[in-house]
């Protein structure tokens, strides 16, 4: 079985716009390939966390996977946090040392995060190593992602390609899987910019822990266009077009079905349409997280993913330590 890879990181709650770029598809394609979801907790701390939330948000994440609709009893799902596998940070240590330092500081992520505070991190740099040592340890072929993940998915295959090419055949050249529709969930106050775990407007962005008068709130107050037109056309209408897509992630539908469903009317029906939708959908989520929070099982299936992905991760780098020529032969 072919090996899908993803993580979301534990740095907020989550969002519409996570369910949509990386949760729905773990969810969609667990079945076809063996799946390795993790909690990029490393990840998370490239800015400033406050520890408590951190652990607390770790625990929610897998929750929030499995109220989703990962199945954690399938035995080729894996779920674990970064953390508690040392081999991504040993890993991207040695891949740090293979990257031009002009590969990483163009990164857009790193540009768009750095450009916020006066000084960052170097883990802020060096980011896409780490995650190219999680994808890369272990032989994913698939890595869902949204849009925004795309460059850093690349930066991956590149340095696969690379080391390969001087050290022999040892890593699978991973691909991104974008999903089709929803890849990027816009802002609902500024539809130029993607929705964000880490805004702080509260309107901008839905949690999937919202309740259902705030998630129909924002809906109802999402910014859209003077026209009154009903149309996909994300470069000159992205509030309606992102409107739509949402529409079309949560209730199943194509776009066409949802431009064929709401057009004529006015952007109130389309908005209470929406969050009639995403209510509809989240609100069985939720009662589903509560429970997966009471049966105390999430401690179980991480003490399983920790172990597996150890496994898997020291084999990996067992020959990655070989080819480099660290240690003793
Ligand atoms: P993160 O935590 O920012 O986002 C988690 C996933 O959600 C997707 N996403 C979106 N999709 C559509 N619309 C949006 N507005 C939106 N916002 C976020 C992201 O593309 C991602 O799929 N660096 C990663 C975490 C990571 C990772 C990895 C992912 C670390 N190591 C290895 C894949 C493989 C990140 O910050 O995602």
């Amino acid at each position: 079985m072919d090996r899908l890879l993803t993580g979301l990181q534990p740095s907020g709650a989550l969002t519409i716009g996570n369910y949509a770029g990386g949760i729905s598809q773990i969810v969609n394609y667990q079945k076809d390939y063996e799946t390795f979801l993790f909690v990029p907790d490393m990840h998370a701390i490239t800015v400033p966390q406050d520890p408590e939330a951190l652990h607390r948000n770790i625990i929610n994440a897998i929750a929030m996977y499995i109220a989703c609709g990962v199945d954690p009893d399938l035995e080729n799902m894996h779920i674990y946090i970064q953390s508690e596998n040392l081999y991504h940070a040993n890993l991207s240590w040695i891949f740090e040392c293979h990257t031009p330092h002009g590969d990483l500081t163009r990164m857009h992520q790193f540009k768009a995060k750095s450009a916020l505070h006066e000084t960052f991190t170097e883990g802020l740099v060096t980011y896409p190593d780490l995650m190219a040592a999680d994808i890369l340890l272990y032989d994913a072929k698939y890595v869902p992602t949204g849009i925004d993940q795309k460059q850093h998915v690349e930066l991956a295959r590149n340095l696969a390609i690379r080391f390969n090419n001087r050290y022999g055949e040892i890593f699978r050249v991973p691909e991104p899987m974008i999903p089709t529709i929803g890849a990027k969930i816009r802002d609902l106050q500024n539809p130029e910019q993607k929705m964000s775990k880490s805004t702080t407007n509260p309107k901008a962005s839905v949690f999937l822990s919202d309740t259902e008068k705030q998630i129909r709130k924002k809906i109802m107050s999402a910014v859209t266009d003077s026209d009154g037109v009903i149309k996909f056309d994300e470069e000159n209408k992205p509030g309606v077009s992102n409107l739509l897509t949402i529409y079309s992630v949560f209730s199943g539908c194509s776009i066409e079905d949802a431009v064929a469903k709401f057009e004529g009317g006015g952007y109130g029906d389309l908005k209470k349409g929406v969050a009639d939708a995403v209510v509809e959908k989240l609100m069985p989520v939720q009662e589903e997280y509560n429970k997966v929070i009471e049966s105390g099982r999430i401690n179980e299936i991480l003490d399983e993913g920790r172990e597996f992905s150890n496994k898997i991760a020291a084999e990996k780098y067992e020959q990655v330590r070989k080819a480099v020529g660290f240690g003793r032969i």
